[in-house]
């Protein structure tokens, strides 16, 4: 790793393990990107990108510096690092489909080798490097491979290293951001500390691989919790004519013990919205009840419910219903600034106003489309932000930075702003909710 002679293989090349590949080129390692997608695999060697916020120039310079994608697992057998990025959502019953995680230890177990280092990224439950990839491991490859317990040369290393990207948060380098890492072992944790502090100004090694992917868990749900008060606040100060966001502006002066978390139409993105109920599953296995989890998840999930109440309000004081009204939807994409869709609130909201008989359009400069999903199948492209008033009511569910909010509260009828995206601006016409 000192010499930069270290080979790293990165399974996964989406939002976290494409950019966690160039920072490793960018620090002379030698990299190879895996991903079953073959466009993907495509796309990386033709020198291009398929991440808005990814220039193609930076896959190029990187190319320069020796990345390449592949599909073939075999080049497992050539790497000295393996990373794993792979997704972890839920399926349809709100549990943890480790299917992507448990395929990918699958396919590299008969490739990997004595000395190896393997380390999962992907967020997960506390036990799942021990009890799910470590025996898989073990059991799939012919040389009868076992991982290091302890401070022995010999043997695969495991350990597991929470990501904790922010997508479109610039206030922090990557770099700059701590790397928490637990092995399953102690030769495991000193490679991965070795690995990661090559990149990373500051490692944080834990005691077990349990220990790192409880950190990871216990950051979102703060998150997840704190994020569900806020909402639940907000309804409240709106019966009492009290603004939420002028309250949170006020209590975050205070220096000490409060964070500030800002309500919103309901949580997204691939992480808020899923992690914590990794737990509240594992959790079952004890015998043991996530209470806070539980009700944060119920209040957050209901959020997309009280937007359409009041669209459905603003409309009424209009003389209309949302049966038969035009609604354009601004922003589709789960938080400002990203193209990312997954798990959006927008993608409930369209559906909800569909299901009541609106008709919805909507605007968003990173999404020419939005077609299907796991949970969604919209079939829907861009609407041209012009003519606002043709449109009953313009819903702002994600606010872009990229969007002249005075020239649309003025070109509207009615706005519906579930961001505070409006604020300073003084009109009738605004429902802030
Ligand atoms: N996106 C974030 O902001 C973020 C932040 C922190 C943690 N995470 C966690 O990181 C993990 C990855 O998330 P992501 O956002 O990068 O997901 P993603 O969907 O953007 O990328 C995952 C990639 O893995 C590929 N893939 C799936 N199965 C594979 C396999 N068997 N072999 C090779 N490639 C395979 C997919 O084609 C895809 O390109 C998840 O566990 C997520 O919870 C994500």
């Amino acid at each position: 790793m000192e010499t930069r002679t270290a080979r790293i293989g990165i399974i996964g090349m989406g939002y976290v393990g494409l950019p966690l590949a160039l920072l490793f080129s960018s620090e002379r390692f030698q990299v190879t990107g895996f991903d079953i997608a073959p466009d993907k695999v495509k796309t990386l060697n033709a020198g291009g990108s398929y991440i808005v916020r990814i220039l193609s120039s930076e896959i190029q310079q990187a190319q320069k510096a020796g990345f390449s994608a592949t599909a073939d697992y075999s080049q497992i057998a050539r790497m000295d690092a393996v990373i794993i990025c792979v997704p972890t959502p839920l399926n349809e019953y709100h549990e943890p489909d480790l299917s992507y995680v448990t395929g990918t230890v699958e396919s590299i177990a008969p490739h990997i080798h004595d000395g190896q280092l393997i380390i999962l990224e992907s967020t997960t439950y506390p036990g799942t490097t021990e009890e799910i990839v470590a025996p898989r491991l073990e059991a799939g490859n012919p040389r009868g491979l076992k991982v290091a317990r302890g401070s022995e040369d010999s043997g695969v290393h495991l350990a597991f290293s929470p990501e904790r990207e922010d997508p479109g948060n610039d206030t922090v380098a990557r770099h700059d951001i701590p790397k928490v890492v637990g092995g399953c072992g102690q030769t495991a944790s000193a490679l991965a500390e070795a690995l990661y502090g090559s990149i990373f100004r500051r490692v944080v090694p834990v005691s077990s691989p349990s220990v790192a992917e409880m950190t990871k868990l216990l950051e979102n749900i703060y998150r997840c919790v704190n994020i569900a008060l806020v909402n639940e606040l907000k309804q409240l100060c709106m019966k009492m004519g009290i603004d939420i966001h002028e309250v949170i502006d006020a209590a975050r002066t205070k220096p000490f013990g409060f964070q500030a978390f800002y309500p919103g139409p309901g949580l997204g993105g691939h992480c808020i919205p899923i992690d914590p109920f990794y737990l509240s599953w594992k959790a079952k296995q004890f015998d043991f009840r996530t209470r806070f989890i539980e009700l944060a998840g119920e209040v957050n999930m209901a959020m997309p419910y009280f937007v359409i109440d009041q669209v459905a309000a603003g409309l009424n004081e209009h003389s209309k219903s949302i049966k038969g009204a035009k609604v354009l939807v601004l922003g589709v994409a789960y938080k400002r600034d990203i193209d990312d869709l997954r798990e959006s609130p927008a993608l409930t909201i369209i559906e909800l106003l569909r299901e009541k008989g609106a008709f919805v359009a909507y605007n968003d400069p990173y999404f020419p489309s939005v077609g299907r999903g796991r949970h969604y199948d919209l079939n829907m492209t861009n609407t041209p932000l012009d003519n606002l008033d043709q449109y009953d009511a313009v819903l702002i569910v994600t606010d872009h930075s990229s969007y002249d909010y005075k020239a649309i509260v003025e070109q509207s009828r009615l706005i519906i702003d579930t961001r505070n995206a409006t604020k300073g601006i003084e009109s009738a016409k605004i429902v802030r909710c």
